[in-house]
């Protein structure tokens, strides 16, 4: 782990980072960094590099199984990515997120479904879309911890009109902070803002009492994520333009490519394999 890295992530080795972490981080006014991760060699990358919370994200559906948005995922295709990030990692709190269609009809559904996620793949935290109190008040009160989701969420785009900034203007705003406090007093531990302006987040962040964590929510969040293949520069160029909000780490997409096309054109040639790789 790099010297770099805060003292969030400072704890006896092997010791896992627990939501009140987080929240002493908060108090700390000490930032920390959140990825999405959907397989056992990136969750231990990033485990390593001192990522201090790893979200499995419904967004598996369009960066793993190529859907075209998040609602096709099912709890069946996440399961066996999210026991593979855990199993990956040692230092890392690992969120489980919670597909369309499994949470929003009642709280007992939500709970069933958080219940799964726990037991099933051994998470330690799940996370749901929108403003559900109550689907977070049944979760926590089971013992589950669980992120909120505010802002633009991902699973309702059809009915928000597409990607769209939200929170914009007085009344959407006040709307948004009441929404945040509500989804705090219901037990959640952090809130996911996403795509909402900064000086709202900001807001937000300043008058809740739990980690906001922003995507496309400005400097001022307690802590940022991104989709790991957005960040790293994976995503190729079909896929669309890139977000706003995103800044490319790497090119992976670049190296990945040069690669590939080098070991075919090795093999073509006969240069692949040569004695050195043959028993
Ligand atoms: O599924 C996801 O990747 C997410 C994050 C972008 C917050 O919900």
């Amino acid at each position: 782990m790099s010297d770099s890295v805060p003292s969030l992530y400072g704890g006896p080795a092997g010791s896992r980072v627990r939501t009140r972490h987080l929240q002493l981080a908060k108090e700390r006014g000490e930032k920390w960094a959140m990825l999405t991760s959907y397989d056992q060699y990136t969750a231990q990358i990033f485990d390593e590099a001192g990522i201090a919370v790893l979200l499995v994200g419904d967004s598996a559906a369009n960066n793993v199984f190529g859907y075209e948005s998040t609602l096709p995922v099912t709890v069946e295709e996440m399961l066996p990515l999210v026991r593979a990030v855990v199993g990956a990692t040692n230092r890392a709190l690992v969120v489980g997120d919670l597909p369309f269609g499994t949470y929003e009809e009642s709280p007992e559904v939500a709970l069933r479904t958080a219940v799964r996620f726990m037991k099933e793949a051994r998470c330690h935290a799940v996370k749901l879309e929108g403003f559900r109190p109550a689907q977070i008040k049944m979760i926590t009160g089971a013992g589950i911890p669980v992120m909120a989701h505010l802002g633009f969420t991902p699973q309702s785009e059809h009915q928000l009109g597409g990607y769209r900034v939200q929170g914009r203007g007085d009344d959407a705003a006040a709307t948004l902070l009441r929404q945040a406090r509500e989804v705090v007093e219901a037990g959640a531990f952090a809130v996911v803002l996403e795509m909402v302006p900064g000086d709202v987040a900001k807001q937000v962040t300043a008058e809740i009492g739990v980690p906001t964590v922003g995507i496309g929510a400005g400097p001022d969040t307690d802590a940022q994520v991104l989709v790991w293949q957005d960040m790293a520069g994976l995503r190729p160029a079909s896929a669309g333009p890139t977000p706003r909000f995103v800044k490319k780490y790497a090119d992976l997409h670049s190296v990945l490519a040069r690669a590939a096309a080098e070991f075919a054109a090795d093999v073509h040639d006969g240069a692949f394999p040569t004695a050195d790789h043959t028993f």
